[in-house]
Parts: C-alpha cells; structure tokens; sequence
C-alpha cells in the first residue's frame, strides 16, 4: 500500500488532482473537508458544528478529526493506498497520521506540496464561488482559511521535509500541469 498526502493553500488544486489520480490509479480519495461537507448536508450534530466552524473559514478541533480520519482508513478495504486532501492540517495530526500508518505498516510514501501563488488561488475559488457556491468561497472566510493555513498546516512542511517526505508540485498552471508532475511521482513510488 501507498499512502500519499496532498498538501496545498485552498484553491491549490487537491481535490481535482486527487480525483483524477484516485481514478487513474485506484487511490481511494479521502478529503475531510468533503466528509464534513456530507456530515452538513445531512444535518448532524457534526455536520451542525461544521456549518458553524467552515463557513466562517476556521479549522476543525484535532480530537474530532483525528478519530474521524482513522475510522474512515480503517474502515477501507482498498489496497492500493489513500490520497489524504486536507488533512493532516496541524502538527498533531501529522503526528497522528505518521504514527497511526507506521503502526499499521503503512507509511506515508510522499507528501505532494501543491504550491501556488496567493493571487491564482483567490481567483480560482471567486470562480468556484459563482459556480458551485461553497458558503467558504466568500472574501471574508477565504482570508480566514489563509490565516489558518499560514499560522497551522504550513510549518507541517517543514515537520515532513525533516522526514524526508515533501516533494513540491507547480500548481499555478493548468490542472494538466499539476497532475503530469504528480504522475511522474506517484509511477516513481509505485514502480516495483
Ligand atoms: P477543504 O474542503 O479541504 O478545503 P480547502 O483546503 O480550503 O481547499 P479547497 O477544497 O477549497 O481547494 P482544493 O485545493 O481542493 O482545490 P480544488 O481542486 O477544489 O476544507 C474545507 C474546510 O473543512 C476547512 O476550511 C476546515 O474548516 C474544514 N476541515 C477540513 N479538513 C480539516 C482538518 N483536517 N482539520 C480541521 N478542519 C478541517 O480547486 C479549486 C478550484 O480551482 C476549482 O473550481 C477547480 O476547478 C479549480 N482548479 C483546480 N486546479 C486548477 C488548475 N490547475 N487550474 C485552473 N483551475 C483549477
Ligand atoms: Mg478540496
């Protein structure tokens, strides 16, 4: 198993390359921020808080992603691995995570760092914003998931770059562009 993170400023780009990565090599996607989303549409207690944290643009509290995240992984029955989107997005669950894999003889093969310019992405999601109207695609909650990022998820590229584990992606251009550097990384791993 190949287990892969996929790190990046909202609007990076990894949701749509972790799709298209999933389908082309049988990855099993898991992105928390569409779990919570799932969890809003149904109207839990969960999807509840939810409503109240994301659309304002904050991060959820670790002892509820933490957990949510292991069951999902150990609920799977895919054996090729998992592209994690949007999490680990603090030191802790970066501990976690690694810990968690290295128990179950899983470890994190590679963290893709999908950089992009500020300016690409804040374009990308006021497009995304009259597309599909994501209550956090506002000017307001855009600059907190900035702030979050910058203040909790960045420093996690230096905590994997010290494991060993970033490898850095272009992801200013075109989706083709992000996802023909990813391949070249994602063969190289899976190459036997
Ligand atoms: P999450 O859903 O993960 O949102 P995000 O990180 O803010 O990122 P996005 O989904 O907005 O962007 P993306 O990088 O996936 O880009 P996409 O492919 O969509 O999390 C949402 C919230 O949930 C968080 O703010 C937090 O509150 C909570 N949460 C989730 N996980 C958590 C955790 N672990 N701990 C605590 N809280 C958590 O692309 C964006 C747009 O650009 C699309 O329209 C796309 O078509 C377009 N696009 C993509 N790539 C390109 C390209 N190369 N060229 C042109 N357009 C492109
Ligand atoms: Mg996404």
């Amino acid at each position: 198993m190949n287990n892969i993170v996929i790190m990046g400023l909202p609007a990076a780009g990894k949701g749509t390359l972790c799709q298209r990565l999933s389908q082309q090599y049988g990855f099993e996607h898991i992105s928390t921020g569409e779990i919570l989303r799932s969890e809003q549409a149904k109207g839990t207690k969960l999807g509840n808080m939810a409503t109240r944290v994301i659309d304002s643009g904050g991060y959820m509290p670790d002892d509820i992603m933490i957990p949510m995240l292991k069951e999902r992984v150990i609920a799977s029955d895919n054996a090729v691995g998992f592209l994690f989107d949007g999490f680990p997005r603090t030191k802790e669950q970066a501990k976690h995570l690694h810990a968690f894999l290295f128990m179950r003889k899983q470890p994190i093969a590679s963290v893709i760092f999908l950089d992009v310019k500020k300016n690409v992405a804040v374009e990308r999601l006021l497009k995304r914003a009259t597309i599909e109207n994501r209550p956090d695609d506002t000017e307001s909650a855009i600059v907190n998931r900035w702030n979050e990022y910058e203040q909790k998820t960045l420093p996690l590229i230096d905590y994997f770059s010290k494991l060993g584990l970033i490898e850095t992606v272009d992801a200013n251009g075109t989706t083709d562009h992000s996802h023909a550097q990813a391949s070249v990384i994602i063969d190289r791993i899976l190459k036997p």
